[in-house]
C-alpha cells in the first residue's frame, strides 16, 4: 500500500472518515468523536488504492441448492468454547473475541492454541501485549508449556503477515488487534485507521490461506470492542467473554456468528490451573444457601438450547434522599423501570419514596425477558418481608397491560428445575401442569403475582 499524505478525520465510534472536522458524526452521529488521524485517507482515495486492477475471470453464478464443499469444522477439544462456534471452529474465518482487562481471554485463547497444537493443528500465537516470558510463565501454570504452539511478539503487522505466510499455520491467535501497527499509515497503534487496517489485512490473508484467525479486541468503558465498528462487520463471529472480576464464572456469549447460533454460551471457571468447563453449569447462578431469605427469586432461564436457573436477588427500602436510588446489576434497568410502572399502575403498588436494587447472582445477566416474573416476585418479597414459597422458580414476560406472556420452551425450563429439585413453578398461562415432582401454578397476570407474595402490600 502506498503512503498516503492526507490526513482526515475518523470518527472514533464507527470508523466513518470525513474530509472535515465537525461536531457531530454525520454516519453514527456521535458528538465529539472525529479525531484527525494523520495517513487516513478520505474514502474516495482509500477506494481507488484497494479496486484491483488486474482483470480476472468473471463471477460464476451458483443454484442455491448445488453442491458445494463446506470445509470441516475442526474441534477444538475444550467443549464450551467449541459449543460457542457451533461445534467446531471453521477454517478460512475470522472471529474477534472482546472482554474487559483480565477477564482471561489470553488464558482461554492459549489453552485452545496448545489444544489445537497437540492435536496436529499447527498453531501460532502473536502476542502485542505480553513478553514471551510472562506467556510461557501462564503456559507453565496451565500445564500446556510442552504444546508445540509456535509464539512471537510482535507489533509490526508487516512483519506478522510474512512470518504468517511463510509459516502458513492453521490456527492464529493475534493478541491484541489494538497492539498491532501497519507502516502504511501514520496513526497511532490503537487508533481505528489501524485497527482497520490492521484487521483487513490479516483476516484477507486467513481467507487467503484457509487458517482459522481469531483477534482479541479490548472492550471500552461502554462495553463495545474498541476501535470501529468495521472491525465486526469484517469477521465472521464476535465473542464476549464476560463475567465478575470477583467471581469465578465466565460466559463465552456470540453476538454474531456466521457459522452456528448466536444464543449458545459457554460457562467457564477460572481456576488457578486456568479456565474449565463449568461442571453443572444450569446450577452455577443459585445461591449455595439452602433456604435464601426474603427479596430473592429464582429465573428458570434458556441460553439458546441450555437452560440456566438464576437468583434473582431485590432490596426495596425507604429511602433517606429525595431522588430515591434504582440501581441493576446483571438486569436491563429499563425492564426493572417498566416492571415497577406495571406494578405501579396494574397492581395498586407504590414505589414512590423507596430505594429500588436488583442483582443476579454469580455475575450471571439476565438477557431474556422472560425473566420479568423473577424480577416482579424478588420485588414482591422484598416489599412485602416474605421469603417466596420455599424450592420455586419463576419465569414469563411481563406486558405493559399486566398480562403475563409465554415464554420459549416452557417444558425445558420447567425440567431443569425439577432436575434440580425445585418443587414448584409459577409461570404463564399454558405452561404444562407439572413436571417430574414440579407443580407449575399459572400466572395469568401480575396482579395475581402481587395477591400471591405481597397480598397487603397492594393495598397500602
Ligand atoms: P488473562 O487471560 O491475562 O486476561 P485478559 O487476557 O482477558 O486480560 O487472565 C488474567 C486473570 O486470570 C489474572 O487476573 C489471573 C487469572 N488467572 C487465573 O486465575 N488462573 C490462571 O491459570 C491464569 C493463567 C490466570
Ligand atoms: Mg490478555
Amino acid at each position: 500500500m502506498a503512503k498516503a499524505s492526507t490526513s482526515a478525520f475518523v470518527c472514533q465510534a464507527c470508523g466513518a472518515v470525513h474530509a472535515k472536522w465537525a461536531g457531530r458524526c454525520d454516519a453514527c452521529g456521535e458528538w465529539n468523536t472525529l479525531v484527525e488521524e494523520a495517513g487516513s485517507a478520505p474514502p474516495g482515495a482509500l477506494k481507488a488504492e484497494k479496486t484491483p486492477t488486474k482483470r480476472g475471470p468473471k463471477t460464476e453464478f451458483i443454484a442455491l441448492n448445488s453442491d458445494v464443499d463446506t470445509p470441516p469444522r475442526v474441534v477444538i477439544g475444550v467443549d464450551e468454547l467449541d459449543r460457542v462456534f457451533g461445534g467446531g471452529i471453521v477454517p478460512s474465518s475470522a472471529t474477534l473475541i472482546g472482554g474487559d482487562p483480565g477477564i482471561g481471554k489470553s488464558t482461554l485463547l492459549l489453552q485452545a492454541a496448545a489444544r489445537l497444537a497437540r492435536n496436529g493443528v499447527k498453531t501460532v500465537y502473536v502476542s502485542g501485549e505480553e513478553a514471551a516470558a510472562q506467556i510461557q510463565e501462564r503456559a507453565k501454570r496451565l500445564k500446556v508449556a510442552n504444546s508445540p504452539v509456535q509464539l512471537a511478539t510482535e507489533t509490526d503487522l508487516r512483519r506478522i503477515l510474512a512470518a504468517l505466510k511463510e509459516a502458513n499455520p492453521g490456527f492464529v491467535v493475534i493478541d491484541s488487534i489494538q497492539t498491532l501497527w501497519s507502516d502504511s499509515l501514520e496513526a497511532a497503534p490503537g487508533s481505528v485507521a489501524q485497527v482497520r487496517a490492521c484487521a483487513q489485512e490479516l483476516v484477507r490473508w486467513a481467507k487467503k490461506s484457509g487458517a482459522a484467525l481469531v483477534l482479541v479486541g479490548h472492550v471500552t468503558k461502554e462495553g463495545t470492542i474498541a476501535g470501529p465498528r468495521v472491525v465486526e462487520h469484517m469477521v465472521d463471529a464476535v465473542f464476549y467473554f464476560e463475567g465478575e472480576r470477583g467471581h469465578q464464572f465466565r460466559i463465552l456469549r456470540a453476538v454474531k456468528n456466521r457459522f452456528g447460533p448466536t444464543d449458545e454460551i459457554g460457562i467457564f471457571e477460572m481456576h488457578a490451573l486456568g479456565l474449565t468447563p463449568a461442571k453443572e453449569p444450569s446450577a452455577l447462578f443459585l445461591s449455595t444457601e439452602a433456604e435464601p431469605g426474603g427479596g430473592t427469586a429464582v429465573f428458570a432461564a434458556m441460553e439458546g438450547s441450555r437452560p440456566v436457573l438464576a437468583e434473582v436477588q431485590a432490596l426495596v427500602a425507604k429511602s433517606p434522599f429525595g431522588t430515591p436510588r434504582r440501581s441493576v446489576i446483571g438486569f436491563d434497568a429499563g425492564r426493572l423501570a417498566m416492571i415497577m410502572a406495571v406494578l405501579e399502575a396494574r397492581c395498586g403498588l407504590n414505589f414512590a419514596g423507596m430505594d429500588v436494587y436488583l442483582s443476579v447472582a454469580g455475575g450471571y445477566r439476565i438477557t431474556e425477558p422472560a425473566g420479568d416474573l423473577a424480577a416482579a416476585a424478588a420485588l414482591l418479597s422484598s416489599l412485602a418481608g416474605n421469603a417466596v414459597p420455599s424450592r420455586s422458580v419463576f419465569f414469563g414476560e411481563v406486558a405493559l397491560s399486566g398480562a403475563v406472556r409465554a415464554a420459549p420452551r416452557m417444558d425445558q425450563r420447567l425440567k431443569e428445575a425439577a432436575r434440580l429439585g425445585f418443587q414448584r413453578a409459577y409461570g404463564p398461562e399454558g405452561s404444562p401442569a407439572a413436571e417430574g415432582g414440579l407443580t407449575v401454578t399459572p400466572i395469568a397476570r401480575l396482579i395475581a403475582l402481587v395477591d400471591l407474595l405481597a397480598p397487603d402490600a397492594a393495598n397500602a
